[in-house]
């Protein structure tokens, strides 16, 4: 008789939850085939617990290991110490990380020191530049040496991985399990409305809507001031415009969003949003003004042009097929993109195409059958 695979999903922050839930859901489908235990290190506190309760995911071991303005040693001591306990504990076959995170890269570290088999959910991605995103390009290079299984997004993505040496064996085109939850999300979202924030609705009804995220640790300081500042002059010249802004919650972000941007009629300050009444923003809006890497991901498949306020990405499909544009974080070069695409409703229509760059909706299943063969 074939015994079942233990599986045990590692997640920390909110974009690990959002990604590594149609995975967990997949497996909790195959009980013939799969044991599926969860594992939050919480990382994230908040963020975390709004992320996981629209999968209704069940965490069996909860590290809680955020503190408020916390640094990077800080978290890689305490959630390598937590993982590594939890892996001693549920004897894996297979841990399954996912992305970029500090998180991600203590659950591989740590599965390695118990010699247990690592999949990577969201292998290759690359910038070449060691400190853009920071830690994050780091970190998945050095998931990378460690994982077993490589589930590539995108060919780009995969192709990156054999050109570092990794086995062709070992690397799997599935693309990015984000569309698998987006569109399962979306079509939540068209069943039910979602709750929103109060007001929120009527105040963007009829007028151009911008949507803004922002938080990459690389911008901390002068790029963040330079962001605020730059919305701020668009808002003023626009004011029929509206931009909302759902602010993460780091302390870094907070202090100059604050600062900056409260006090601007059109500009709506509000706190994380869940990810149902996200994705019905991003589909009400008319520019996507952001760094996130989930969000650059989601645009382009809701048909959203996106300005990427960042040097360097690690997603160039997106501005390869038209659908995003890298701005950089000069206060000057935000206003300019964001001035044309708000002065010009032809370049938008243009960008404003859905595409589907980074998957099609069938990443976790396709995951899930790579792994019922690595048994
Ligand atoms: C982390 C990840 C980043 C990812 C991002 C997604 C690292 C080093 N960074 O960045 O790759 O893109 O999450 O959002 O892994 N905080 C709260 N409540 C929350 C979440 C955060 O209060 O629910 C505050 C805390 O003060 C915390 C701080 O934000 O100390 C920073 O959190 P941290 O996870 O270290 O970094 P992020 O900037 O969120
Ligand atoms: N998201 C959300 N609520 C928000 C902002 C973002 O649910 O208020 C979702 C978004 O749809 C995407 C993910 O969170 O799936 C991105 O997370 P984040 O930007 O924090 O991290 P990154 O992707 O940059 O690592």
């Amino acid at each position: 008789m074939e015994c079942k695979l233990k599986i045990l999903a590692i997640l920390g922050t909110r974009p690990e939850v959002i990604k590594l839930a149609p995975v967990i859901m997949e497996l909790e489908l195959r009980p013939d085939k799969f044991i599926s235990t969860v594992c939050a290190t919480a990382q994230h506190r908040e963020m975390l617990d709004q992320a996981i309760k629209p999968f209704g995911i069940e965490i069996s071991h909860d590290l809680d290991i955020m503190r408020p303005g916390q640094d990077l040693a800080q978290v890689t001591a305490r959630a390598v110490d937590g993982l590594s306990s939890v892996i001693r504990e549920e004897q894996p076959d297979i841990v399954l990380v996912q992305g970029d995170t500090t998180t991600t890269f203590c659950g591989s570290l740590a599965a390695f020191y118990h010699k247990v088999r690592v999949g990577h959910v969201e292998a290759g991605l690359r910038t070449d530049d060691k400190y853009a995103p920071f830690p994050e390009e780091i970190n998945r290079r050095l998931v990378t040496q460690i994982a077993d299984y490589h589930f590539a997004p995108t060919e780009y993505a995969r192709q990156s991985l054999l050109d570092e040496g990794i086995a062709e064996s070992a690397v799997f085109m599935t693309g990015n399990t984000v569309i698998d939850a987006l569109l399962w999300m979306r079509a939540e979202v068209h069943k039910k409305m979602p709750e929103l924030p109060y007001g929120l609705r009527e105040s963007i009804e009829g007028r151009q809507t911008v949507l803004v995220t922002g938080h990459r640790r690389e911008s901390f300081g002068e790029g963040f001031e330079n962001i605020c500042n730059a919305i701020k002059e668009v808002a003023e010249t626009f004011p029929e415009a509206v931009f909302v802004y759902p602010v993460h919650l780091n302390p870094n972000v907070r202090g100059p969003v604050d600062r900056i941007l409260s006090d601007h009629k059109n500009i709506h300050l509000i706190g994380p949003l869940a990810y149902a009444p996200f994705i019905w923003l991003m589909d009400h809006s008319d520019i996507v003004l952001t760094d996130s890497g989930g969000v650059q991901e989601e645009a382009p498949a809701l048909g959203k042009p996106v300005l990427v306020m960042r040097d360097t990405t690690e997603r160039p499909e997106g501005v390869e097929a038209g659908n995003a544009i890298l701005t950089g974080t000069g206060r000057e070069q935000i206003v300019d993109g964001l001035t044309q695409l708000l002065n010009n409703p032809e370049k938008r229509a243009a960008m404003a195409t859905v595409r589907n760059p980074y998957g099609d909706g069938t990443a976790a299943a396709k995951i899930a059958d790579i792994l019922e063969k690595c048994n």
